[in-house]
C-alpha cells in the first residue's frame, strides 16, 4: 500500500499547478484505499510475482477519486473524507476538470501497461459507472422506486469499480477464465454491500465518522433501499416524503423526523441486513486453492463493508 500511494503522488505531477494541488489535497485528505487494496490482495491470493499489480490498483482509484470529485459537484456536497470537498474549496469548475484529469491519466497509465484485456475490462466500466450515475439522476425523486431498481443502480454506479479491483488482480495473476470470474463476482457482491452500507449510514452515522454530510441523501432525491422499505411500512412517511419532494429541498425538522422514521420502521436495518447477505455471497465465491491467509482478509473485507462504521 506505500507502494500505491507513492506511485498515486507519481501520477498526479503536472505543471498546471492547480493539477498537483487539488489531486494532493484529495488523496491527502485520507480515503480508505478498499479498491487498490482489493486488488493488491487479489493478485497476491494468486501468488503474483510481478509488479503490474500496482500501477494497475492505481488506476482503479483513480477513477474512484475522479468519481468522487464529479459526484460532490453532482451532489452539492460540502465535506468529503474529513475535510471540505475540492469543490467547496476551489468550486465546481476546477473539480470537474481534474476529475477529467483523473479519468484520462488512468487510461494513460493502462495504455502504459500495454494489455488490451485490460483497457477493454476498465473502458467498460468506467463507461458503467458513468451509465450508473446517469441512470441514478435520471430516478431522482423516484418514490415508486423498487427494490431491484435501487440494486441496479448500485450496482452500475458503484459495485462495478469493486468488480474491476478484483477482476484486475485475478487477471493480472494470469488465473484462468473462471477464476477471475468469480473473483470479479465476489467484488461485484462486496461492492453492493458496502453502497448498501453507505446508504444505511446516510440514515444512521454522525457526519463526524462518516467524514461526508449524512441525512442528505433524500435531500438530494436518492431513493435508496433504507427509505424503500420504510416507506413500505409507513403511509405518515411516505406522504412526507411527496410533501419534500415537491418541494425539492429540507425545510426545518424534515431531516430529523424522516431519520426517525426511517430507523423506527426497520429501513436501516433491513438495508444493513441484505448488506449481510452480499457479503456472505461474497465470500462463498472466494476459491478453494488459494494462499489461506489473503483469503481470510478478502472475507474479512466483505465483512468490513457490512458493518463498517464508516
Ligand atoms: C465512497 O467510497 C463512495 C461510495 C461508493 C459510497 P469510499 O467510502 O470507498 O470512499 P473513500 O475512498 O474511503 O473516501
Ligand atoms: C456513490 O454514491 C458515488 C459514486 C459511485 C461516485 P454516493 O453519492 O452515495 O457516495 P457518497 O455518499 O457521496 O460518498
Ligand atoms: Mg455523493
Ligand atoms: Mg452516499
Amino acid at each position: 500500500m506505500q507502494l500505491v500511494d507513492t506511485c498515486i503522488h507519481h501520477n498526479l505531477q503536472s505543471d498546471i499547478m492547480m493539477i498537483p494541488a487539488i489531486g494532493h489535497y484529495i488523496v491527502n485528505s485520507g480515503g480508505k484505499r478498499l479498491r487498490p487494496l482489493l486488488t493488491l490482495l487479489t493478485a497476491k491470493l494468486f501468488a503474483y510475482q510481478g509488479e503490474r499489480h500496482v500501477p494497475l490498483s492505481v488506476v482503479v482509484e483513480f477513477i474512484h477519486t475522479a468519481s468522487l470529485l464529479h459526484d460532490d459537484v453532482v451532489d452539492s456536497s460540502d465535506h468529503r473524507r474529513g475535510a471540505p470537498s475540492a469543490n467547496g474549496v476551489w468550486g465546481n469548475q476546477a473539480s470537474v476538470l481534474v476529475g477529467d484529469y483523473l479519468f484520462s491519466r488512468a487510461f494513460q497509465m493502462m495504455v502504459a501497461d500495454g494489455d488490451m484485456a485490460m483497457l477493454k475490462l476498465m473502458s467498460d466500466v468506467t463507461n458503467a459507472l458513468a451509465e450508473g450515475e446517469v441512470l441514478q439522476l435520471s430516478r431522482t425523486f423516484h418514490l415508486q422506486m423498487t427494490e431491484a431498481e435501487c440494486l441496479e443502480v448500485i450496482e452500475r454506479k458503484t459495485a462495478v469499480l469493486f468488480k474491476a479491483a478484483t477482476e484486475v488482480g485475478a487477471h493480472v495473476a494470469g488465473q484462468a477464465e473462471r477464476v477471475v470470474v468469480d473473483m470479479a463476482a465476489y467484488g461485484m457482491c462486496l461492492g453492493v454491500a458496502f453502497q448498501l452500507m453507505d446508504d444505511a449510514l446516510d440514515y444512521l452515522a454522525a457526519a463526524e465518522d462518516a467524514g461526508k454530510p449524512v441525512g442528505h441523501d433524500l435531500e438530494e432525491g436518492k431513493i435508496t433501499l433504507p427509505l424503500i422499505y420504510a416507506m413500505q411500512q409507513d403511509q405518515a412517511l411516505v406522504a412526507r416524503v411527496e410533501i419534500v419532494a415537491e418541494r425539492g429541498c429540507y425545510e426545518a425538522g424534515d431531516r430529523e423526523w424522516v431519520r426517525a422514521k426511517v430507523v423506527e420502521n426497520g429501513g436501516v436495518d433491513y438495508a444493513m441486513q441484505r448488506a449481510k447477505d452480499y457479503a456472505e455471497r461474497a465470500k462463498c465465491l472466494l476459491p478453494e486453492q488459494a494462499n489461506v491467509e489473503v483469503k481470510q482478509l478478502l472475507a474479512d473485507l466483505a465483512d468490513f463493508s457490512a458493518h463498517r462504521p464508516y
